[in-house]
């Protein structure tokens, strides 16, 4: 029978970790909602004692999803744990995930600890979560670069002490494929007990050879990947989960294994996370770039046309691309609005459904032709303003040659109060966004501007995706979506700050 490699999602924690992606309570259920379809194993849904944001999060994706495991990850200390717990206790499936780092380099510097001591904080904090629930995971942090005879103790002991997956982190993406596939071949020789247990792989992609080390550890009896849509993450990333999923179904011929993964839903859930955390998915991207299917070249084009393998190892359609599919226009009403809807997968709530509604309808008075694309990115923009602190309530802008950009901004906040506010500017963004600064009030830098069609057709709306940094350092995304440029642009940076003034002032801990 073909084995199984379980596919543990780590988006919304590891991925969410990263500069700028965080997302807010209702994004967070979405993606989850969307992972269980895409048919993930286990979803790491947040680190629970990192804020009360996170925790509640968690809580609640352990409501909502019924067939993914829902995971919460915690330091090997015992407050971490018991929260953890508390906030995966209502899942149907749960489990506890709790590293220790076992390099020298983590022991000595950060934490400040023995590798005796070590071992006995495995050792109890292992047990503990065992005592609060039966899926434990346990992950010593860095171990690619931890001195082997001395990870092996620290293996068995949590084996000992309950663990069931060994998770075996490639924390600073410093291995290589044939090093680290060596490194868990090794892993399995040695540790006592291992027979037993699941061995996962968590590869970060600072060398671009996470996905590829994580295949190298499956060839070698790695039987979990810990990975993240479209490889988001800390610094440059984690294993891609359309990647490793891909490369598995697309040579089985080789691996001989298989995922629970539904390929079809990999594209709708790559935008969805693109979407929600303002991370734009390169061109070039395997598996779902917008380029990944497309054949420029004469001499591909003629390939392909005579008999399509002889450039393509998949089809779009597999991992469920359907470009610019026509569905709506002006005339179309609720429900067929609401059947497309679920159709491409969004759970709304009534009260979003009214809302997206009252959206579709005005941008049909602007637009003939109404692309599944534009509906999602109506839905992005009706998620991430629900809770908002502030709205664009109008934008004015006069610029062109021989005059000088003004801007005219009048922005809703939370209370239902409009402020106004004038300003120039080098071009009627900067204009605009000085206007915005003027009754905000933060403090911030703008790192990145980066404009896109949402679909085809002079009529596109456009989506604006931003990076802005606080005075603190901290770095945040927006995105927003409209036919008006500078509307979009000005929702973008709004969706940035907004997220600066829901205040998720998190725990700082080195991971
Ligand atoms: O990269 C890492 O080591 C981690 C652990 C918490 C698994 O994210
Ligand atoms: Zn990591």
């Amino acid at each position: 029978m073909t084995e199984t490699i379980k596919i543990f999602d780590t988006t919304l924690r590891d991925g969410e970790q990263c500069p700028g992606a965080s997302l807010n309570h209702d994004e967070k259920l979405k993606i989850a909602a969307q992972l269980e379809k895409l048919g993930v194993d286990i979803i790491e849904a947040g680190f629970p004692i990192a804020s009360p944001d996170d925790f509640r999060a968690v809580n609640e994706i352990a409501k909502l999803v019924k067939k993914s495991t829902v995971c919460g990850l915690a330091r090997a200390i015992e407050k971490d744990i018991q929260t953890a717990f508390e906030a995966v206790k209502p899942a149907k499936k749960k489990r506890i995930h709790l590293f220790l780092a076992t390099s020298d380099m983590h022991l000595k510097y950060k934490l400040k600890m023995s590798r005796a001591e070590a071992l006995v904080r495995i050792k109890e904090m292992v047990s503990f979560a065992k005592s609060l629930t039966a899926d434990i995971e346990f992950s010593p942090e860095d171990a690619s670069r931890s001195d082997p005879k001395f990870l092996y103790q620290a293996l068995e002991i949590a084996i000992r002490s309950g663990a069931q997956t060994l998770n075996i982190p490639d924390t600073v993406g410093y291995s290589t494929p044939t090093e680290f596939g060596n490194f868990i071949k090794n892993i399995r020789k040695n540790v006592r007990g291992i027979k037993d247990v699941v061995i996962s792989v968590h590869c970060h992609d600072d060398l671009g050879l996470a996905v590829a080390n994580s295949l190298a550890a499956v060839e070698n009896g790695a039987r979990q990947v810990e990975c993240t849509v479209n490889g988001i993450g800390e610094r440059a990333g984690n294993t891609s989960l359309e990647e490793v999923v891909m490369a598995l179904k697309t040579r089985q011929d080789f691996f001989k294994l298989k995922t629970n993964v539904k390929p079809k839903e990999i594209f709708r859930t790559s935008r969805l996370v693109s979407s929600l955390t303002g991370f734009v998915v390169p061109p070039n991207k395997a598996i779902v770039g917008s380029n990944a299917f497309a054949h420029e070249s004469g001499i591909h084009q003629h390939g392909i046309l005579a008999k399509r393998e002889t450039y393509e190892i998949m089809k779009a359609e597999d991992v469920g691309v359907e470009r610019n599919r026509l569905v709506l226009g002006k005339h179309s009403g609720r429900a067929a609005l609401i059947a497309r809807m679920n159709e491409l997968g969004f759970k709304l709530t009534q009260n979003e459904l009214d809302k997206t509604f009252e959206r579709f309808k005005l941008l049909a008075d602007k637009k003939k032709e109404i692309f599944d694309e534009d509906l999602e990115a109506l839905v992005v923009n009706e998620i991430s303003e629900a809770t908002a602190e502030w709205k664009v309530e109008s934008v004015e802008v006069t610029a062109g040659t021989g005059k000088k950009p003004r801007a005219e901004i009048a922005l809703r906040n939370s209370a239902g109060k409009i402020f106004k506010q004038k300003s120039g500017g080098t071009g009627p963004v900067d204009a605009a966004y000085s206007a915005v600064n003027k009754i905000v009030g933060e403090k911030v830098k703008l790192l990145e501007f980066r404009m896109d069609a949402v679909s085809e057709g002079i009529d596109a709306q456009a989506t604006v995706a931003v990076k802005i940094e606080t005075a603190q350092g901290r770095i945040y995304s927006g995105k927003g979506s409209h036919t008006d440029i500078v509307v979009a642009s000005v929702k973008s940076y709004l969706n940035a700050l907004n997220k600066i003034i829901a205040g998720k002032e998190r725990l700082k801990v080195v991971l």
